[in-house]
């Protein structure tokens, strides 16, 4: 038996933000992962790669199997979303201590609360959690790579609560947080440290370190950014890149650096995703100022500080 399908009825809406995102066409120059090159005639499934077509559950029985034939039209491959940004960002004044472009030596309170409300657009936050050291304590707490991890400033979960929600109070309307999170802090939930701010989590980024790490039982080679935007949420006229994969391979560079420090090019895609050239992109607990080098690298400026530069 043969069932034919048109691509619209092999597409379905997502129910909150409309139609999703057709695929790109995959290209080498594409950052991260290239998509996988669809064989001639056949046609993306909800955007997605190619799936197999033919038979579920199985190629043998009695009542013979089902194949669904895609009919092999032209798929539409324009982001419904478009890459125009309507949001604008007001100007406004800060301190003289809050010098743009620059490693700042301060708390993140500090630097947070003078920053005007509702006044940047987009904020990477990656807490020093205490946590992983407790969940990764191979007995290499304050030995080599450990030495410098437990040398840093860790932050108690009440530190990271009002972080947040500081942070929830300088985003302005549909802005964003770009949240770091490791496996523990996804699974056992961080929801609590939203409680009383306008966040909303609107998707998740997996990072492929492309660099096997620790484990007792399965060995770490990813780390998680989980997207927040502050209400209204909304994609259209907000976020302007649509060819991001959420598994994002990029190995950062080791040479005694931060032992911490995030993927560069991940960041810069999303900053241009979520920011217009000259806003200002906030990290109050920079590191190695990874996100301000991204931030500079898309002619953004940057504001970020750190206990220790
Ligand atoms: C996980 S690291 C950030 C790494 C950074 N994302 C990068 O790409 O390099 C967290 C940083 O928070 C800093 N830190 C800890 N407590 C802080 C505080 N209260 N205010 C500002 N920074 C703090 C630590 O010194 C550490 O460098």
């Amino acid at each position: 038996m043969t069932t034919q399908l048109t691509t619209d009825q092999l597409t379905t809406a997502l129910p909150d933000e409309g139609t999703p995102v057709a695929c790109h066409e995959s290209s080498d120059d594409d950052h991260g992962i290239p998509a996988p090159k669809r064989p001639e005639g056949s046609v993306p499934l909800n955007g997605y790669p190619d799936q197999t077509a033919t038979t579920v559950f199985g190629d043998a029985g009695e009542l013979g199997a089902t194949t669904v034939e895609r009919i092999p039209t032209e798929p539409q491959i324009s982001t419904v979303f478009g890459d125009a940004r309507e949001l604008g960002v007001p100007v406004i004044e800060l301190p003289e201590s809050h010098v743009l472009n620059t490693r700042l030596q301060m708390s993140a309170t500090e630097l947070l609360e003078a920053i005007p409300k509702s006044a940047i657009p987009a904020v990477f936050f990656d807490p020093q959690y205490r946590g992983v050291l407790d969940q990764l304590s191979y007995g290499n707490e304050g030995q080599k790579r450990g030495r410098q991890r437990a040398a840093l400033a860790q932050m108690q979960e009440e530190d990271i609560t009002e972080i947040i929600t500081a942070i929830d109070r300088v985003l302005i309307a549909s802005g964003h947080l770009f949240l770091w999170m490791d496996k523990f802090h996804l699974c056992t939930g961080f929801t609590p440290w939203l409680n009383g701010t306008s966040l909303e989590v609107v998707d998740l980024v997996t990072w492929h370190k492309m660099r096997i790490g620790m484990g007792y039982r399965t060995r770490r080679c990813s780390e998680y950014l989980v997207v927040l935007q502050k209400t209204p949420r909304r994609a259209k006229g907000v976020w302007s890149v649509h060819n991001i994969p959420d598994v994002w391979q990029e190995q950062t560079e080791r040479n005694g650096g931060h032992p911490h420090c995030k993927p560069l090019e991940l960041q810069s895609e999303l900053i241009t995703a979520v920011t217009n050239p000259g806003d200002i992109v906030v990290d109050p607990a920079a590191g190695s100022f990874s996100v301000m080098e991204a931030a500079q690298q898309r002619g953004r400026n940057f504001l970020g500080c750190d206990l220790v530069v």
